[in-house]
């Protein structure tokens, strides 16, 4: 089983608009919404595979009640713990050129909320499952809190991929993660010596990232290198697709957490990854994937070794 945590989840509005004017009023021609946060894109693109998977974090409120009944809508399996704060949303105005973001902040969660949350994790992962750790961290949650995950799932038997950034990212590596999928920039934030724009920099700069047995990094259009104790491997999508990157990172993350699970030899994996990554920037919308893109990319990318 693969589980999904979204700490920070967040019901996403996109209002379409005509063109957007500043100190105007305007009239919304169509408005969408969606599970939002890096965790539930995870979650649903697996779904969309067809991929068993459990979504679970924090979720409240009204804002927390309606992604709960979206999730069910898109057939996610969900084990939310509630809390007293409200679920953030955000809007983004769409006006045909470009999108306006508007990103409300998260509800402060309570230490109690946060031990209850433990529980349920504890409960929740057992032996062989992989646990997909995306995302920031909601005001109240220590910074050490992926690192306590980390270190739950590895007494209960299971595997795990961070993605997350800063400080959590930094304390998250210490404990010790299966996997870490930074993006360039989330690198170079944590050492900022390191030099993503060349494979090998990346792959040097991902050594640093010493506290996880595996980094990958991803690296926009260029694709992902991969390294561990055993050495470094490369994969670039054959195309640059023109489309919706956001939640590109959240798609090449449900495919790093599948292969995880069937211990999928790197070439394969990092093939995998590229092409269903890349699917996603041909989606319009993040956590989902182009599935005709998937497989033609597939067919494109023999695994390199
Ligand atoms: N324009 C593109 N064309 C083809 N593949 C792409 C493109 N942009 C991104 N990708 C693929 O998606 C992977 C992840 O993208 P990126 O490095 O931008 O992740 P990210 O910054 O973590 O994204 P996010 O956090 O928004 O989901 C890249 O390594 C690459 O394989
Ligand atoms: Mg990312």
């Amino acid at each position: 089983m693969i589980v999904t945590v979204t700490l920070n989840p967040a019901l996403d509005l996109t209002y379409t608009v005509d063109a957007l004017v500043p100190h105007g009023t305007h009239r919304v021609s169509a408005v969408a919404e969606r599970p939002g946060g890096k965790g539930l894109n995870v979650a649903a693109v697996l779904a969309q595979l067809g991929e068993p998977v459990v979504a679970t974090g924090l979720l409240g409120g009204s804002t927390g009640a309606r992604i709960s009944d979206l999730l069910a809508g898109h057939g996610i399996a969900a084990a939310f713990v509630p809390i007293a704060g409200e679920t953030r949303r955000t809007v983004a105005v769409a006006d045909g050129d470009d999108a306006t973001g508007f990103w409300e902040p998260g509800p402060l969660v309570s230490s109690h909320e946060w031990t209850a949350f433990l529980e349920r994790f504890r409960a929740l992962v057992g032996s062989g499952d992989v646990v997909a750790l995306s995302g920031s961290l909601p005001p109240g949650v220590p910074a050490d809190g992926y690192a306590t995950l980390i270190g739950l799932a590895a007494v209960a038997g299971a595997r795990t991929v961070l993605d997350t950034s800063g400080e959590a990212l930094r304390h998250g590596l210490a404990a010790g993660p299966d996997l870490a999928k930074p993006n360039a920039a989330e690198l170079a934030e944590l050492f900022p010596t390191a030099d993503a724009s060349t494979a090998a920099g990346a792959s040097a700069a991902a050594v640093l990232a010493f506290g996880a047995r595996a980094v990958v990094v991803s690296r926009g259009p260029l694709g992902l290198v991969a390294s561990d104790a055993d050495g470094v491997w490369e994969a670039a999508p054959p195309e640059r697709l023109a489309g919706n990157p956001t939640g590109a990172g959240d798609a090449c993350v449900a495919a790093l957490a599948r292969g995880l699970r069937d211990r999928t030899p790197w070439p394969e994996l990092l093939a995998d990854a590229v092409a269903l990554s890349a699917a996603a920037v041909a989606a319009p919308v993040a956590g989902s994937v182009d599935l005709d893109t998937y497989h033609r990319l597939l067919r494109a990318l023999p695994p390199r070794t």
